[in-house]
């Protein structure tokens, strides 16, 4: 079965922009394949907790103590349900020229050492999550996608390259914050590439 992961990690529940783009693409993917296609998370919500030197240790140590092994339960969850999926859609409200803390303190559960990236013989890191499409949907209040500026789509593609995603797609929606910025239009035109999306990702999927 094609799963979806998708994620969201604004801060407004009410009127936000990356919140209204990750429904249209959960309603788009399970109208293609089906309502149990797409698994959720909601990291304000359900906020993921940062780090923790029980956590690392849990990660990292050959022999972790009973208590470490307990910090990395959560961990171990979010891991399982990133590697079930075969697209994961995240919806990224830039905060300060970056991701919302929820996010990177999600992320940073999620790029482990043994799960989702390995270290081989030779000492070379190795991504193990092959054969996923990465779909960022990310919202800035100014106007500056593609500029030195824009740190999210370096960020992901990096971070993807780690994990072993090579297929990362992006679509920003700018000037939330500018007088006369028309919300509708931007929706429309994104939601289209977002179908557009969809049908790619369906015969990659199938071709994987
Ligand atoms: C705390 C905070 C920091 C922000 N920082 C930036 C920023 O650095 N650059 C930018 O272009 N917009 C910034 N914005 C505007 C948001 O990116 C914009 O409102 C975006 O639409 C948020 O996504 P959302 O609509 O899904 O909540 C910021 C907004 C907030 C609330």
């Amino acid at each position: 079965m094609t799963r979806a992961l998708v994620i969201d990690s604004s801060s407004r529940t009410l009127g936000s922009v990356t919140r209204t783009l990750t429904q249209k693409f959960s309603a788009g993917f399970s109208q293609k394949y089906g309502e149990e296609s797409v698994v959720y998370r909601d990291l304000v919500k359900s906020s993921v907790p940062h780090l923790s030197a029980d956590t690392i240790e849990g990660f990292f140590s050959l022999q972790p103590t009973y208590r470490a092994k307990r910090a990395t339960v959560l961990s171990d969850l979010l891991v399982d349900e990133f590697l079930q999926a075969d697209v994961i859609c995240i919806g990224v409200a830039v905060y300060n020229f970056n991701i919302p803390s929820s996010l990177k303190a999600y992320i940073d559960q999620i790029v482990r050492i043994g799960k989702t990236f390995r270290k081989q013989g030779d000492g070379r890191l190795e991504g193990l999550c092959q054969n996923k499409k990465l779909i960022i949907l990310y919202s800035m209040g100014g106007m500056y996608q593609d500029t030195e500026m824009d740190f999210i789509k370096p960020y992901f593609k990096a971070l993807a390259g780690f994990i072993g995603i090579s297929d990362v797609e992006f679509i920003a929606i700018e000037g939330t914050s500018r007088l006369g910025f028309k919300l509708e239009e931007h929706i429309e035109e994104s939601t289209m590439r977002i179908e557009t999306l969809l049908d790619l990702g369906n015969s990659e999927v199938e071709h994987a």
